[in-house]
């Protein structure tokens, strides 16, 4: 397996706290059962995780392929290094790679991917990059957030920003996401040739675990790369006192269902 060399060179990818994201994780696994279980797998596939983060996901899809195996690709090197610490060589390889210049060596069964296309923001080169590691006739089944995902939770974020010069000197009105909508991807998808696509939405409020490490290290990750050390905890202690000690995350998550058309004979 191979992808282009320089993952996160030019690209929207950068390094995540895996330990944290692996102890405070729990909704994204809960969201992830459904969607590995949309694959309908009979167990000996070879399916791509694209974007398998600390790999408590992929150990999901995992259990579900006993004969088979799993290509994970993340952007994130120590997340990829925390996934295989779990997981180990056996029926997993690991690619640090952008998803976005994925480029496998052989095609894989089918797609999966869970809480991570709502980061990259060219959708149709992501879709038209995964297209092309699919097997004609491969399913792509994956979650993501949505239009209006944690759109309460940003709302606070950019008062307290808003209330705080020093802080909007770094970051602005910085978005690092695109919570896509489900037309927007069908046709996005529609348009690069798959077929039976469906998109839909679909509100999963959360009460994170650890609430303050979670918002720290998934909420505002993006957001205090672009801080000074010391301003990174002046923005999280302001967010945490707005949003009191057991918030709800307003999460709303996009499926995404799709099917590469199968080789004309
Ligand atoms: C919220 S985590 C989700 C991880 C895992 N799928 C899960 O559900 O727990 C998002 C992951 O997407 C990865 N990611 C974001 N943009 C990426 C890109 N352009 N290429 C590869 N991985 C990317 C991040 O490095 C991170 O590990």
């Amino acid at each position: 397996m191979s992808a282009s060399p320089g993952a996160g060179a030019g690209s929207g990818t950068r390094e995540w706290d895996a330990g944290t994201y692996d102890r405070v994780s729990t909704p994204q696994q809960e969201w992830a059962r459904p969607v590995v279980e949309r694959l309908s797998l009979r167990g000996d596939e070879t399916v791509l995780d694209a974007g398998c983060g600390s790999g408590r996901v992929t150990e999901v899809l995992l259990d579900a392929l006993p004969d088979g195996s799993v290509i994970a690709v993340d952007g994130s090197a120590a997340m990829v290094e925390e996934a295989r610490d779990l997981l180990g060589n056996d029926r997993v390889s690991y690619i640090h790679a952008d998803l976005l210049d994925l480029d496998l060596d052989e095609e894989v069964d089918a797609i999966f991917s869970n809480a991570v296309f709502h980061w990259i923001t060219d959708h149709r080169q992501l879709f038209e990059r995964l297209g092309a590691a699919l097997r004609p006739g491969g399913r792509i089944e994956a979650q993501c957030g949505g239009e209006g995902n944690v759109a309460r939770f940003y709302a606070t974020v950019a008062e307290v920003i808003a209330e705080h010069p020093e802080i909007a000197t770094h970051v602005g009105d910085f978005e690092p996401h695109r919570f896509a909508s489900p037309a927007e991807t069908a046709r996005i998808l529609e348009g690069l040739g798959f077929e039976e696509v469906s998109c839909a939405l679909e509100p999963r409020p959360v009460h994170p675990p650890e609430p303050r490490e979670f918002i720290r290290s998934v909420c505002l990750g993006a957001h205090s790369e672009l801080l000074p050390e010391e301003q990174r905890g002046v923005l999280l202690d302001a967010v945490m006192e707005r949003l009191g000690p057991d918030p709800e995350l307003d999460y709303v998550r996009l499926n995404i269902s799709a099917r590469k058309p199968a080789a004309r004979a």
